[in-house]
C-alpha cells in the first residue's frame, strides 16, 4: 500500500480524498475504484476514449504537465468541454510530487 493521496471532486461536486496509493496508480484507475461519479474509463486506459476526462487545478498544473500529442487529439474529441488544464485521468500516474493532487472530473461531451 502506497502512501499518495489525491482528491476528486467528481461531476456530482462531491470530494473524494483518496489516500495510499501506489507510485504508478492512474488517475482513472484510482477513480473507478473508489466510485467517483462521471470516470467512466471506457477503452481501459488506452488512451483511447476521453470518458477519464479531467481538470487539473491551477496549483498542480505545471507538475501535472502537458498532454503528448496522441492525448492532445483524443482531448480534441472532447473539444466542448476541454479546457487549458484538461488531461486523462487514464494518462496521469501518481508519484510522489504529485501527492495531494487535486483535480475535478469534467462533464461528458455532448460531441
Ligand atoms: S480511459 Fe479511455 S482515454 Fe482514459
Amino acid at each position: 500500500m502506497g502512501n499518495l493521496t489525491v482528491i476528486m471532486t467528481d461531476v456530482e461536486g462531491k470530494v473524494h480524498r483518496i489516500g495510499n496509493l501506489d507510485e504508478g496508480r492512474n488517475l482513472m484507475e484510482t477513480a473507478k475504484a473508489n466510485g467517483v461519479a462521471g470516470i467512466y474509463g471506457d477503452c481501459g486506459g488506452g488512451c483511447a476514449c476521453a470518458t477519464c476526462h479531467v481538470y487539473v487545478d491551477e496549483q498542480w498544473w505545471a507538475k501535472v504537465g502537458e498532454p503528448d500529442d496522441i492525448e492532445g487529439a483524443m482531448l480534441d474529441m472532447v473539444a466542448d468541454v476541454q479546457r487549458p488544464n484538461s488531461r486523462l485521468g487514464c494518462q496521469i500516474r501518481m508519484r510522489p510530487e504529485l501527492d495531494g493532487l487535486s483535480v475535478t472530473v469534467a462533464p461528458s461531451s455532448a460531441a
